[in-house]
């Protein structure tokens, strides 16, 4: 062979890469491959930068989410400074008395329901949260007198496409409603999630859970519950399974397993 051809031959696999056409099937799959390394690098370096600032906001949501189904929320006010005018504890479900295990400005509800050493799996589960926390962070909001004023209670279950995570605010008798809001869910734009529907939401303002002889009675359903109209809440329109889902989730919160021993004691003045 002569040196010309010699010279002219590829030598090796980098260089037969150099010297195909920029059209070649392996440097059109080179710059696919390398385009998506590069973007991959950075949508992942921005969401572990972002990371933090997420959950800051994540925060910042929940607090104005309490404040407003508390009726305190003013936009043109510092949310922390707002927040301070609550006093959270967390509680022990099934006794409805406050712990001092845990540091409620760092107790998170969401890791506690999903570790076995504090909380239950459910054999009777309407709400569809198959673990349930023994402790909760709850947000009493006092008089100028210390007198307990309002209850924030979180409360989830499921809906139709999701787990909706949301507050009641009651008023110091344990028993009337002030308010209800949901501050996540993922059920259906003009359909479910009209449960974030201020028309709707203020029609839990001044129903009441139980009755007379303390019987749970509160109602979200298409027409009235014998019980009256001091316990119903009317269905959302075309969304009757999202309507079930928080019917049921509020009746196992306000009952037995969850927060009837607080409320209970509530009502006997212990808090
Ligand atoms: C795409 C789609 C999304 C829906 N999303 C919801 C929803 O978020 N919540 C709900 O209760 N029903 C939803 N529905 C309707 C339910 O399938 C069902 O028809 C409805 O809950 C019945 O309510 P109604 O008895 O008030 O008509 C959806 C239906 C479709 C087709």
């Amino acid at each position: 062979m002569s040196d010309d051809l010699k010279d002219d031959a590829p030598k090796g696999a980098i260089r037969r890469f150099l010297a195909a056409p920029p059209d070649s099937v392996g440097k059109t799959i080179f710059v696919a491959v390398s385009v998506c390394l590069v973007a991959s690098m950075i949508v992942s370096a921005a969401a572990v930068a972002l990371r933090p600032i997420q959950e800051v906001n994540a925060l910042k949501d929940k607090q104005i989410n309490i404040l407003q189904v508390a009726g305190i929320y003013d936009p043109n006010q510092d949310v922390l400074e707002s927040f301070a005018a609550f006093e959270p504890q967390v509680l022990e479900l099934a006794t409805g008395t406050f712990s001092d295990q845990f540091d409620p400005a760092t107790f998170d509800d969401r890791t506690a329901a999903d570790d076995p050493a504090t909380s239950v799996a459910l054999d009777n589960d309407p709400a569809g949260i198959v673990r349930q926390g023994k402790f909760v962070t709850v947000y009493l909001l006092r008089d100028d007198a210390g007198a307990v004023d309002k209850v924030i209670l979180p409360i989830h279950g499921y809906g139709l496409w999701s787990t909706l995570y949301g507050f009641i605010a009651l008023e110091e008798n344990g028993n009337d409603i002030f308010g209800l809001q949901f501050y996540q869910h993922a059920e259906t734009p003009g359909l479910g999630a009209e449960v974030d529907n201020p028309r709707w939401k203020s029609l839990w303002n001044g129903k009441k859970l139980a009755d007379a002889n303390g019987e749970l009675q509160i109602s979200v359903t298409k027409t009235a519950p014998a019980a009256g109209a001091d316990h119903h809440i009317d269905a959302l329109a075309g969304a009757t399974l999202t309507t079930v889902g928080v019917h049921n989730l509020v009746n196992f919160w306000m009952g037995e397993s969850g927060y009837k021993p607080f409320l209970d004691n509530l009502k006997a003045g212990g808090v």
